[in-house]
């Protein structure tokens, strides 16, 4: 239930959860480090789902922006604010976390039961997550192995690995000061810049827009007075505000038109992972593969025609700041590392990853997703190609998990698995 009490602008605004509602957020606590919410909240965005709590919690995150409280802070209720309220950076220890953020396709919700196959499986001390995405299947593994790799082609990827495990000083204070600033920069005094006029109105507010533009521009005018990981500290922070903002299923290939946008953009910072020892690369996994020797190989490529750099464009663009031309309704630029694994010729490129790993164990995660029935969904490597290459590798064992997908408000449990394959690599052929 929604109390409001109306005294003017300043009013505080109580959002009374169910208990239902309440428990449903606990779960998520870990992945929302807060919510914005909307003026005129309503709960018809979320009574659209009533007999699915994830749902409910999706449309919550999904569509409610305005306003803004921390869910950890503040339990259950939001304060709400005018919009010159001078915003101070509310870090606290609650910085972002890694896994806080969507991606396609990331394995945060099965990392438990991953490991607990790795390791009763597998020995070693070495560990590399070649196609990393997120990067908490490399995180979890620096936990347990004494060498991490940690790999993937975008951009952004490599920023949010450098920004969280990259082993160079940073000074959180001077952080907290420039993310303080941006925080209260009044929209109506900043020029239109190049992500205002090509992205205002559209996957953000014009304002937001503005704001988000002008803060790139300041961390890359400001580069000579920053360390390499301050520098990747606020470009990764930036990355993890929008997530949280963007008028988005969660990726950059449409925006929603119908809602007119009115949020209110805040940057946080991320939380930096200290105990790491991780080496981290952005090439090509099949040629980065040539150049590595390792105990325990773990691949989880796109395996379907869905390619994550037209997925994720705006967070490229937004890292390589080059400014190019961008096409399109979704404004995306020229195809930039576009990966074989999403085209026909994926499994041979699978096979020659396999054949070429240096590796004493190899680890592979495969689901059925996007098993559908579109062709750009269907899986570019079928179940048996994936087991005859490891076969052909080393001895190979199979695991299998029913695992409820979650995708933008439309649950699908039907036939819906997650696999691991584990191949001891024989003798020689590592
Ligand atoms: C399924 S996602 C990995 C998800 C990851 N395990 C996680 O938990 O977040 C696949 C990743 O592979 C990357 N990728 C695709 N083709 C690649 C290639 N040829 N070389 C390196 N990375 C690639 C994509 O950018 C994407 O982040």
């Amino acid at each position: 239930m929604v109390k409001k009490t109306n005294k003017s602008k300043k009013s505080i605004i109580d959002y009374n959860f169910t208990r239902q509602e309440k428990q449903a957020f606990s779960n998520i606590e870990n992945e929302l480090s807060y919510i914005v919410a909307n003026r005129k909240l309503s709960r018809k965005t979320i009574e659209k789902y009533p007999n699915d709590i994830d749902a409910k919690i999706y449309a919550l995150y999904e569509t409610i922006q305005g306003f803004l409280f921390d869910i950890k802070q503040c339990g259950f209720k939001a304060q709400s604010y005018d919009s010159d309220y001078k915003l101070p950076c509310r870090n606290g220890n609650n910085g972002f976390q890694l896994h806080s953020r969507r991606y396609i396709g990331n394995k945060y919700k099965l990392i438990d039961w991953i490991f607990s196959i790795i390791k009763s499986e597998c020995e070693g001390r070495s560990f590399t997550d070649i196609f990393a995405g997120t990067g908490v299947v490399g995180a979890q593994a620096s936990k347990e192995f004494g060498n991490v790799i940690m790999n993937d082609f975008l951009y952004s990827n490599y920023a949010i690995y450098q920004g969280f495990f990259g082993d160079r000083a940073f000074n959180k204070g001077k952080l907290e000061d420039i993310v303080g600033q941006y925080n209260n920069l009044v929209q109506k005094d900043l020029p239109s810049n190049y992500f205002s006029k090509y992205f205002g109105n559209k996957y953000f507010s014009l304002q937001s827009a503005k704001i988000i533009g002008y803060i790139r521009q300041d961390i890359e005018n400001n580069k000579d007075n920053l360390s390499e990981k301050e520098y990747y500290i606020l470009l990764a922070s930036l990355i993890y505000s929008i997530d949280k903002i963007a008028n988005t299923v969660g990726h950059f290939d449409a925006y929603f038109k119908k809602e007119s946008v009115s949020d209110k953009f805040l940057m946080k910072l991320i939380e930096p992972i200290k105990e790491s020892s991780i080496t981290i690369f952005r090439e090509d996994a099949n040629k980065l593969i040539k150049l590595i020797k390792t105990d325990i190989l773990y691949i989880d490529p796109p395996y379907n025609s869905r390619q994550y750099s037209r997925f994720y464009h705006l967070y490229e663009t937004l890292i390589k700041w080059d400014m190019p031309k961008l096409y399109g309704v979704a404004l995306k630029p020229f195809p930039e590392n576009m990966s074989v694994y999403c085209k026909t010729g994926a499994k041979f490129k699978f096979d020659e990853l396999v054949k070429n790993a240096n590796a004493n164990y190899i680890v592979v995660s495969y689901n059925n997703t996007y098993d559908s029935k579109s062709g750009s969904s269907r899986n570019k490597i079928s179940l048996q190609e994936i087991e005859r290459t490891l076969k052909a590798k080393g001895g190979t064992k199979v695991f299998e998990k029913e695992y409820r997908h979650f995708n933008a408000g439309n649950t699908d449990f039907k036939n819906h698995k997650e696999f691991l394959f584990v191949t001891k690599v024989k003798n020689g052929q590592n």
